[in-house]
């Protein structure tokens, strides 16, 4: 009986910590073996922990560690975010995107990039332990787009970056809720609006349906 207990709690907690990054270099790795820096044209020398969660309809939120393939069912309710490991001012305020590196496929990605999230006006809220959540105080500029790889396409690689806003973003009009979302380059928007690098970030592999494939 104790043991079985144990045993329930012990897996409790293991479900709680295990799927999400815990070392930046880790993360670091995943993007330069899946190429993303390259792709996406940025500098990734992440500085903070960026946890990203799906929640489901039914059941615990899936927690993403960089690199890790999700069924497309798990990613239709809007994830969340939240970082580790550094102490920000309250004050501070984030931009956070996700972007599609390969449509309509890995091979030909001709209107990659997709944005599938650009939000701003993130803070941090105290969590757990050393985690905090970001919390959003504004609508997204691009709302969520659950990944939707056509049929037959390899797995997407679907980017989550972490920038720390810039004073005036909220000004910005070069994207706004009417700008196409295919053919998008975060790496000169960031530069435009002043984003600099991404200081955090973590991606996730999605391919088509079963059911479309
Ligand atoms: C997703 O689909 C698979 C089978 O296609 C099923 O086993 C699983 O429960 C589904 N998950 C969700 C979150 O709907
Ligand atoms: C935060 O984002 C969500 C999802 O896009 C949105 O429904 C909500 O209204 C936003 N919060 C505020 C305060 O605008
Ligand atoms: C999008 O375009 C419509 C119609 O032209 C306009 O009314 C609206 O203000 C625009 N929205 C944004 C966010 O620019
Ligand atoms: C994206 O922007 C970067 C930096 O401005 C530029 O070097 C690159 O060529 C652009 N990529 C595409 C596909 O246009």
């Amino acid at each position: 009986m104790q043991y079985k207990i144990l045993l329930s709690t012990l897996a409790l907690l293991a479900s709680c910590t295990v799927g999400q990054d815990t070392s930046l270099a880790t993360v670091m790795n995943a993007f330069n073996t899946a190429n993303i820096p390259t792709d996406a044209q940025i500098n990734f020398n992440p500085s903070v922990l960026l946890e990203v969660a799906f929640p489901q309809a039914a059941g615990r939120p899936v927690q993403v560690h960089a690199g890790i393939q999700l069924p497309r069912n798990a990613t239709a309710i809007p994830p969340t975010f939240s970082v580790r490991d550094r102490a920000f001012s309250p004050r501070q305020e984030f931009v956070v995107a996700m972007v599609d590196l390969d449509a309509p496929t890995p091979q030909t990605p001709t209107s990659a990039q997709i944005r599938h999230f650009l939000g701003g006006n993130f803070h941090t809220v105290p969590s757990l332990g050393d985690q905090e959540r970001l919390v959003n105080e504004t609508q997204a500029i691009s709302n969520f787009l659950q990944p939707t790889p056509p049929a037959g396409s390899d797995p997407h690689r679907y980017v989550f970056l972490l920038f720390e806003q810039p004073n005036g973003f909220n000004q910005q009009t070069l994207v706004t809720g009417n700008t196409s979302i295919a053919n998008f380059n975060i790496s000169s928007f960031a530069s435009e609006v002043g984003l600099g690098n991404p200081i955090g970030g973590s991606f996730i592999l999605v391919g088509p349906d079963p059911t479309t494939a």
